[in-house]
């Protein structure tokens, strides 16, 4: 019996990075009981579906999903981000977004990795606010930031377990704590509380606009960063950025305690623009079917799968000719 793998290939470029995910898995050995849902823009253009009730029920008895990308130009924003994407990581509890970067913008710092942890449930994604007066001169807007003792602190928790088990044990908290005086204090203290359970990993402090600087000219001080969802969302593509481009950046939504499978996708988008062209690269997505795989403790076929994206040689081509010199290589 494999592991049973919800898979959602979605719109855009989805169901090309996904099958060739899926190509790598099967090369590398691993079986996969996959049960693919029709998900995404598309299927709510088509009959209105986003994410029942009765597929979130049945997801509850899969190991993990592996989605592509979800959302189309039609449908306006919002509707499938927060009713399918967001409605996941908060239903599923999946409040850990790992976020793996390898440096390649710079020789200096060629090479060098460094992961952002990023709370997936609270903050201005928690959905609170609303509009007063809507669309009267005098309206009013307001979208709060949530964040909760418990959700801040087993997030810092989690980023800690993993700065304790890498080699350099160096965590930065990366926040606005000079503006943001209520949440940003709450993550403070938490991040201080915690690290009196972790006497090994060294720790340090950055605003979220100065880690933008540094992520960019001295990405080296970074080994393990742990932050809020919205600068998460932002740092991320930054981080996507110096490390190759998005075409790389692969993600995890965990659910650490498993009570509830984790998901697995690419951080990139759709990408409308170039679907059906081949010039969409399935890095990302097979990075992140390898993270699926280290979560599911198939470690070795992960560092295969791992290494055979590093390599040079399989970053050329077509979407199916990286995927099959990825393949090719595991
Ligand atoms: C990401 C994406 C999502 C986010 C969107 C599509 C809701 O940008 O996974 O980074 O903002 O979290
Ligand atoms: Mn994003």
């Amino acid at each position: 019996m494999g592991h049973k793998i919800g898979v959602i290939g979605g719109d855009g470029i989805g169901p090309e990075v996904i099958r060739e995910g899926l190509k790598v898995i099967a090369a590398a050995g691993i079986d996969l009981d996959v049960f693919e849902y029709d998900l995404g823009g598309a299927r709510y253009l088509k009959d209105q579906t986003i994410l029942p009730d009765s597929v979130l029920e049945e997801w509850k008895d899969l190991d993990a999903l592996y989605l592509g990308a979800v959302g189309t130009p039609e449908v306006p924003p919002g509707v499938i981000e927060r009713g399918l994407l967001l409605k996941m990581r908060f239903e599923l509890d999946l409040y850990i977004n790992l976020r793996p970067f390898v440096v390649a913008s710079h020789d200096d710092f060629f090479g060098h990795d460094f992961t952002v942890i990023r709370e997936n449930t609270e903050g201005t994604y928690a959905g609170e606010g609303g509009f007063l007066r809507k669309g009267t001169k005098h309206e009013i807007a307001t979208q709060g930031s949530v964040n909760t003792r418990h959700g801040v602190e087993r997030c810092i928790r989690f980023a800690f377990e993993l700065a304790d088990s890498r080699e350099r044990k160096h965590l930065t908290l990366v926040h606005k704590t000079n503006v943001l005086t209520f949440s940003g204090d709450l993550w403070e203290r938490a991040f201080k509380s915690v690290a009196h359970e972790f006497p090994n990993v060294e720790t340090e402090y950055n605003h979220v606009d100065a880690a933008c600087i540094y992520m960019v000219q001295d990405p080296q001080r970074y080994d393990v960063i742990v932050t809020d969802n919205l600068f998460g969302d932002i740092l991320t593509d930054l981080g996507g950025a110096v490390s190759g481009g998005i075409g790389l950046a692969c993600s995890a939504n965990l659910n650490p305690e498993r009570t509830s499978p984790s998901m697995f996708e690419p951080v990139h988008g759709s990408a409308p623009d170039i679907v059906g062209t081949g010039q969409a690269n399935p890095t990302a997505a097979i990075l992140s079917g390898a993270l699926m795989l280290n979560f599911l403790k198939e470690t070795e076929a992960a560092q295969k799968i791992e290494l055979a994206c590093a390599n040079p040689e399989t970053q050329t081509g077509k979407t199916t000719e990286i995927g099959d010199a990825i393949a090719n290589l595991v």
